[in-house]
């Protein structure tokens, strides 16, 4: 028998893969976001006032940079450094963003934080406000995740970090948000295939697949799957791969946490200082971190 099969979330994030993603943003189902942004919006002057005056905003994973756009009025960076693993989509973004707020220094780095995160000297030397939003910290396993913040919490030289993340729930709300009746996730999933053919020129059928998803709750988090639909073999540079019908290629892994099981990751990686935003259901946290 072969090794499980596994491709890497961040092959989600190709042209098509960020639109679709972008696109599921807006499922009445798929909650993160819309809270999220409901919780920054409703506590924008406590967490304005935690954070201080004029901090350098590093922005993880900016994308299309419109997240960390709606806090310049309340914080007021004194300069914006985003940071994406796809530099061409963060160049167009910080464009148009530039224009619209001349008086804040931008920067756009095409980097893939997730094994060292290490900024180059010239960013400025002060206190960073580091702004990791959407419960991407999700995506890393937990060791990794304190890694990742062990990093950020150096990188900060004395400043904090605004985190998002996505706390547990009931599975049903879990499975619609995760596999919603539109198949936006689903279309989300399978184009990681697409990507990989176009990066190692394999030929991964899409219709071969489908999508699947896993609610763990002893590991406290959603996964992502694609079932092979039949058997099938998958080829690229003289290498292959046979598929079993059933058979599963993971995808993602998103971790769900408590208000408490973040502390404790956050407490274990530096930050001593917490302080904790929710919504009304406790759906999603907002946490500012020193
Ligand atoms: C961007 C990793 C936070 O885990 O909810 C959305 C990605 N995957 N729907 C998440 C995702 C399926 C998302 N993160």
């Amino acid at each position: 028998m072969a090794e499980a099969a596994s491709i890497s979330p961040k092959f989600l994030y190709d042209a098509l893969g960020a639109h679709l993603f972008t696109a599921l943003t807006f499922l009445p189902e798929y909650y993160p976001t819309a809270v999220e942004a409901s919780i920054l919006k409703q506590h924008t002057n406590e967490i304005a006032a935690a954070i201080g005056n004029k901090p350098v905003l590093i922005d993880l994973g900016a994308g299309d940079c419109k997240k960390a756009a709606r806090l310049f009025e309340s914080i007021k960076p004194s300069s914006y450094v985003a940071i994406d693993f796809s530099i061409d989509y963060l160049k167009e973004a910080l464009e148009k963003l530039q224009n619209q707020y001349a008086d804040i220094p931008m920067y756009g780095i095409g980097m893939d934080f997730s094994r060292t995160l290490k900024l180059p000297d010239s960013i400025t030397q002060a206190p960073r406000t580091f702004f990791y939003p959407g419960s991407s910290l999700g995506n890393f396993l937990p060791t990794d995740a304190e890694a990742l913040l062990k990093q950020i919490k150096r990188e900060a030289l004395g400043g904090g970090l605004l985190l998002g993340v996505d706390l547990m729930k009931e599975e049903h709300v879990l499975q619609a948000a995760y596999d919603d009746p539109l198949k936006v996730t689903a279309a989300f999933n399978l184009n990681i295939l697409r990507s990989v053919n176009a990066i190692i020129d394999s030929n991964f059928d899409v219709s071969d697949f489908c999508h699947k998803v896993v609610v763990n709750h002893t590991k406290e988090r959603v996964e992502l799957y694609l079932e092979a639909l039949r058997d099938t073999t998958v080829a690229w540079s003289g290498k292959q791969r046979a598929f079993k019908k059933g058979e599963m290629i993971h995808t993602e892994n998103s971790h769900k946490y408590s208000i408490v099981s973040i502390q404790y990751l956050l407490n274990r990686a530096g930050f001593q200082s917490l302080k904790v935003w929710t919504d009304p259901r406790q759906y999603f946290a907002v946490i500012y971190a020193l």
